[in-house]
């Protein structure tokens, strides 16, 4: 791979998961129309979010990405992003507080549209169609022309993430998300939760030194750190000719950034060592994710390692494991042995979503709560074995109360998930669950931190 990269130097290469565009001209107009359009992000911020991400590699901070699995037009709209970032923040809060840590947060947002199906093809009944490949691509609606790929869709794939990143960038700095504020909200929360008093503690505790601050004459709403905070973007950079045209010299270092978002990553089905999609994403600069599923092996991960991470920049590289409850404890030490022997900076983030899929008897996709938190308690305590930071989860959540996954504090059953299951793809944790899984992942976090901060040795004699 040693060969010059370009930002089309991908198109050489075998791809997979690429819709069939029928109209060639049509899609070379959009991306030459997108090639034109403004970045979304900017080099600059990249760059913090990958400071940020090397703290994390070091165990100095802890990493929070989620939001939908698949950003939808329909769903587009201010109340929606507005309660995402609100369960969000009072997630990244709750972990704040418990592992003393600062939280790096990344929403899987504002670009998050592409989507790997496991076939290429869709049956209903004897009707069988072009499976739906998320709204950038084409339409979720089971007719025909509702699957044909269409290249204006990416067009307004962009436009809602510019909307959506405007406001999400008006939230983080505007006041909106001032601490205390966040505070108030999760109190809220904790009131109405069948699990409020073993939450009511670590609130209490945030209350106090809350309290405690302002007593020291800390103004929480008008104080920098306090009253904003650092909110990133993430997506899957599926739709490489997409991702081409938001490619861009940064005019201050001469290096290619994906201006897209901030951070994006290579899903499990798109990780082949000599494909596109590792192509594309070996010459750009931005802080990168890899999807690692239970067919990786250590050997191919450091190759990989060595194409993605050649110079082994800490915050450049977040491992995304996603291997499934049951499998984690096989999979995860052979990875980390690996990488911890080659020498490589890497985080560790759990995706305790997408090897917990299954099929409800009432035949939804559906995720059993407990599955996910076991998935997330084996990454920590494989991490406490090996001697190494369990550096962050990786979450498909939303801000609305739907009922996708089962089970959680308020105990979601398979009956339930007819009422408010809305997800164009896989189903997400709703906001209670959000927010409950915080919590416990505040538990392993603060357990962790126990380990780290050691007692003073009795010195000898004493
Ligand atoms: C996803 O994150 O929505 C996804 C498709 O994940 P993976 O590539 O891990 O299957
Ligand atoms: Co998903």
């Amino acid at each position: 791979m040693s060969e010059r990269w370009t930002p089309d130097s991908w198109r050489a290469k075998p791809v997979k998961q690429m819709p069939d565009y029928p109209d060639a001209k049509a899609l070379a107009d959009v991306e030459a129309q997108l090639a034109s359009f403004p970045p979304l992000v900017f080099a600059g911020e990249a760059r913090n979010l990958k400071k940020a991400l090397a703290r994390v590699a070091k165990g100095e901070a802890f990493l929070l990405q989620g939001g939908d699995c698949a950003e939808s037009f329909a769903e587009h709209g201010a109340n929606n992003i507005r309660d995402f970032f609100r369960v969000f923040l009072q997630m990244a809060v709750v972990l704040t507080y418990a592992g003393a840590v600062p939280v790096v947060k990344i929403g899987r947002i504002a670009g998050q549209f592409a989507k790997p199906r496991s076939s290429p093809m869709e049956k209903v009944g004897d009707v069988e169609l072009p499976s739906y490949r998320g709204d950038i691509v084409n339409d979720i609606a089971f007719t025909k022309e509702a699957r044909i790929p269409d290249p204006q869709r990416q067009l307004n794939a962009y436009r809602q993430s510019a909307a959506t990143l405007n406001l999400l960038r008006a939230f983080a700095t505007g006041g909106f998300a001032n601490l205390a504020s966040v505070h108030q909200w999760m109190l809220g929360f904790i009131k109405d939760s069948p699990q409020s008093r073993r939450y009511k503690e670590l609130a209490d505790r945030i209350s106090e030194a809350l309290d405690f601050m302002r007593a020291c004459g800390l103004d929480l709403e008008s104080h920098p750190e306090l009253r904003g905070t650092d909110f990133y973007t993430s997506h899957e950079a599926l739709l490489l000719g997409y991702e081409q045209a938001m490619t861009r010299v940064d005019s201050t270092t001469g290096d290619w950034y994906a201006t897209s978002g901030h951070m994006i990553w290579i899903g499990d089905r798109t990780r082949q060592l000599d494909h596109a999609h590792v192509e594309y994403f070996r010459g750009i600069k931005n802080p990168i994710g890899l999807k690692c599923g239970p067919s990786l092996k250590g050997d191919e991960l450091i190759r990989l390692i060595d194409v993605l991470n050649p110079d082994n920049e800490p915050g450049r590289l977040t491992l995304i494991n996603r291997f499934g409850a049951d499998k984690v404890a096989d999979h995860l030490p052979g990875l980390i042995r690996a990488v911890e022997r080659e020498g490589r900076v890497v985080v560790w983030s759990c995706d305790p979503m997408h090897g917990n899929t299954i099929t409800s008897t009432t035949g939804y996709k559906t995720r059993p709560f407990d599955r996910i938190l076991s998935e997330v308690k084996t990454f920590f305590a494989v991490h406490t074995a090996e001697g190494t930071h369990a550096g962050g989860v990786h979450l498909e959540m939303t801000g609305k109360d739907v009922t996708e996954c089962i089970g959680g504090a308020r105990a979601i059953s398979e009956e339930d998930l007819n009422d408010r299951y809305h997800t164009v793809c896989d189903p997400r944790l709703n906001a209670e669950q959000s927010i409950d899984m915080a919590f416990l992942i505040a538990e392993l976090l603060k357990q962790e931190r126990a380990g780290r901060v050691r007692p003073m040795p009795a010195a000898a004699g004493l």
